[in-house]
């Protein structure tokens, strides 16, 4: 009989409302080894989680992260908080033998990144960091174009990520706005995305030339309050620093000689969350566009001079043909943001249940935390910086 796996996790807002779907989802969809219990689910205020809990189906919660890596009925811990928690939460699970899904990025420095490395390492759990752009079937596509040659070789790859959330100066100034909670800004949410797809599709980074930017100094500590018709004004709202970058670019070499160009922003007015990418190489060009997640574009330089031109592959062939979309709808039935979790988490799952790694690990996130903080080096000192 299948094993059953108990699974804690903490946060949950944005991710944690992800994750859950996932680990609610990736059993009834995908050959999983083991069962999947949704046992605890944690975070610091009781009744938001108490309500949390009852929505996203976990069946008990508790306020302190401790106990859930130290209780024996838990097996897994997912990490699904603020950056700033991220190393503790898992250097805690991983000693007590827990395997660990962690979001990204993986942490705030690659030393702390290290030390979660080496701690689950130790321990000889499966871990595990929340790249999810990478199980986006037209991605695990492009993978494998890359490598049975279909592009040649690589010459450029290029990657924008763009947002416009907080192009208003009056967004309030939340963790992802300070150094201290997030490590960085644009640079470690968004680019850390794109750094892993590209690590994932091209190979690794040599070299980097980066600049980062500030547009919004300071911003309100809370949100603005409601007008209520007939009150005085709004009293004047406290401020506080911004203490990271609101976009960061940057250009590289990789080590196998292709060219990198990338960008994150969250000042991009009209991009909610724009991905796009297109890799070229020496017999061929691909384009992807996360709005359009289905679909992957080819340019096959090896087609009749007269019938050129990009390709548009609908990635929703099931019976083996794309990779994970066989286990959801018939062809051209399309899937979205919250099947790259549930990939990512079935792949989790499967892992656990072998012992076996499971990409991307943390040793993935130590490399592209290396990247991130080369081009953090290099916006403060105007030189390229080895990787
Ligand atoms: N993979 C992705 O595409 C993706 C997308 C968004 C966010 N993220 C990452 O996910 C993580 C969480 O981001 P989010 O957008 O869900 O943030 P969020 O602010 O929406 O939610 C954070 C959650 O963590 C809880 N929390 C914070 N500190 C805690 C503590 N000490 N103990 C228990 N609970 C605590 C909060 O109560 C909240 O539930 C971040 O690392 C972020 O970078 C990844």
């Amino acid at each position: 009989m299948a094993r059953t796996l108990r699974v804690g996790m903490v946060g949950y807002r944005f991710m944690g409302k992800a994750h859950s779907n996932a680990w609610r989802q990736a059993p009834r969809f995908f050959p999983l080894k083991a069962h999947v219990e949704m046992q605890t689910i944690c975070g610091r205020t009781t009744a938001a989680l108490q309500a949390a809990r009852s929505q996203l189906g976990w069946q008990r919660a508790c306020t302190d992260w401790h106990e859930l890596v130290e209780s024996p009925l838990i097996d897994i811990v997912d990490i699904s908080t603020p950056n700033d928690s991220h190393a503790e939460i898992a250097i805690a699970a991983a000693q007590n033998g827990k395997h660990v899904l962690c979001e990204k990025p993986l942490a705030l420095s690659v030393k702390q990144a290290q030390a979660m490395l080496a701690a689950a390492q130790k321990s000889k759990v499966v871990h595990m960091v929340c790249h999810n752009y990478r199980r986006i079937p037209a991605m695990s596509l492009a993978r494998k174009m890359i490598g049975e040659g279909a592009l040649g070789r690589i010459y450029h790859y290029r990657a924008r990520y763009a947002q416009d959330w907080i192009v208003d100066p009056d967004f309030p100034l939340s963790w992802r706005l300070q150094k201290n909670h997030s490590g960085s800004g644009a640079h470690g949410d968004i680019n850390s995305h794109i750094v892993d797809l590209a690590r994932y599709l091209v190979g690794e980074f040599k070299e980097v030339s980066g600049l980062t930017h500030t547009f919004i100094h300071e911003r309100p500590l809370s949100a603005a309050p409601v007008k209520t018709q007939g009150q005085p004004g709004n009293p004047a709202r406290k401020m506080g620093k911004v203490t990271v970058d609101d976009a960061a670019m940057f250009l590289g070499r990789f080590e196998n000689g292709a060219l990198a160009n990338l960008e994150a922003t969250r000042f991009a007015l009209g991009r909610k969350n724009h991905i796009e990418i297109e890799i070229n190489g020496s017999k061929g060009s691909l384009s992807f566009d996360f709005e359009d997640m289905n679909r992957l574009k080819f340019f096959d330089n090896t087609n009749p001079a007269d019938r050129q031109g990009f390709r548009d592959i609908l990635v929703t062939q099931p019976g083996g043909v794309h990779p994970y979309v066989g286990q959801w709808w018939p062809p051209g039935h399309i899937i979205g943001y919250e099947h790259t979790f549930i990939h990512t988490i079935a792949d989790f799952i499967n892992a656990c249940v072998e012992g076996k790694p499971v990409e991307p690990t943390f040793e993935d996130g130590v490399k592209n935390q290396r990247v991130l903080e080369a081009v953090e080096e290099s916006a403060r000192s105007g030189k390229w910086v080895k990787v």
